[in-house]
């Protein structure tokens, strides 16, 4: 258990999330009530039975089931309820900033279109700026286990919508499927001007983060947990200041690790690489985005000046223009956070 005055300061701080999948925040009630409304029958009888199924031993597993969730959604209505309902997460969890990853060929290879499901999303977007102040920047992900061809197709589309979009990213089954295979469309996306991020180092090899950065180009590493394997690595990551997007509950849910005190993020602090916490697909894995720094505080024993340097992070790895980075960075610092977390003053935070 960690204490009350940590617990307040996780809640409390401003943070930015950097890598969560709108589809994996698709809670079981909600997803019953679309498919409800859209006359799709689902195989489980309940929301209750639903979650009962999350229980996974590697990412394919996950993957099966979160894939079949999403074949409910099919209206721009349905993709407004999924965004809106996170955005009101965010609220609550004073997620300030967050940058949203979305799989549209999931969704596109049953026939809704690219613009039905951008809109919607892009819609609650809008309402949870105007409501909430929160930022946002889109990123759509390339599944790695369709062909180079296929995403191809789907970055082609997502031209049509280029200034919701901030850059494009790859997820999906990395065992199989390393960077290589998407040599080309990643080059496309750079001469197009998007920024390039990449899931690597979640259960395939460090090779795959090295991979990622050499063949595609990318300026942020999704996961990335298995850099630590390699020391020219992590000495590139620090050189180069690239983010890792790491997701703790994630990883203990989809055995990435045994436990949590595997995760290397003590490692990745102290050798100054700028890691991040984030949920990934948190409907699925026990916890939003407080969850996971909850879990990692109790973890590693860490207090507020770890948590603290962690939404620190969040920020400096985010797609933010500098101005506003900076406007968040001297909010950490002048509201009082460095030198609560540093033990000098015990001022109310958060105010
Ligand atoms: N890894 C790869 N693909 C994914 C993930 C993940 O953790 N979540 C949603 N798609
Ligand atoms: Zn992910």
């Amino acid at each position: 258990m960690i204490t009350d005055t940590l617990n307040n300061f996780i809640h409390n701080i401003p943070k930015a999330e950097l890598h969560v999948h709108i589809e994996g925040t698709f809670e079981p009630e909600l997803l019953f009530e679309i498919a409800q409304r859209n006359n799709i029958q689902i195989k489980h009888k309940s929301a209750e039975e639903l979650k009962n199924a999350y229980n996974f031993n590697n990412l394919q597993e996950f993957l099966d089931i979160y894939y079949e969730g999403a074949d409910v959604l099919l209206h721009e209505q349905d993709f407004y309820d999924l965004t809106f309902a996170y955005l009101q997460k965010c609220q609550s969890e004073n997620i300030v900033h967050t940058e949203i990853f979305f799989d549209p060929q999931t969704h596109t290879q049953r026939g809704v279109s690219f613009k039905t499901l951008i809109t919607g999303i892009n819609k609650a977007l809008i309402d949870g700026f105007k409501k909430w102040g929160i930022t946002s920047r889109l990123i759509p992900n390339f599944l790695r286990h369709l062909s180079e061809e296929d995403a191809i197709k789907m970055f082609k589309e997502a031209l049509e919508f280029r200034e919701l979009i901030t850059g494009f990213g790859l997820d999906s089954s990395e065992l199989g499927h390393p960077p290589a295979k998407f040599k080309k469309v990643f080059q496309m996306v750079g001469e197009e001007g998007f920024l390039r991020v990449a899931h690597a180092g979640e259960e395939g090899p460090a090779q795959n983060v090295s991979d990622s950065l050499r063949l595609l180009k990318v300026s942020r590493i999704d996961h990335g947990v298995r850099s630590v394997d390699d020391k020219l690595l992590l000495k590139e990551l620090v050189e180069k200041q690239i983010p890792l997007t790491v997701c703790p509950l994630s990883n203990l849910k989809l055995k990435v690790v045994k436990e949590m005190k595997d995760l290397p993020l003590q490692i990745l602090l102290d050798h100054n690489i700028l890691a991040t916490i984030n949920s990934d697909d948190p409907a699925y894995f026990g916890g939003y985005l407080n969850e996971n720094y909850r879990a990692v505080a109790e973890t590693f024993k860490w207090s507020e000046a770890e948590i603290l340097t962690l939404a620190e992070n969040s920020f400096k790895a985010s797609f933010l223009a500098n101005e506003d980075k900076n406007k968040w960075l001297g909010e950490l610092r002048n509201n009082g956070y460095r030198s609560f977390a540093n033990g000098v003053s015990k001022i109310t935070i958060g105010q």
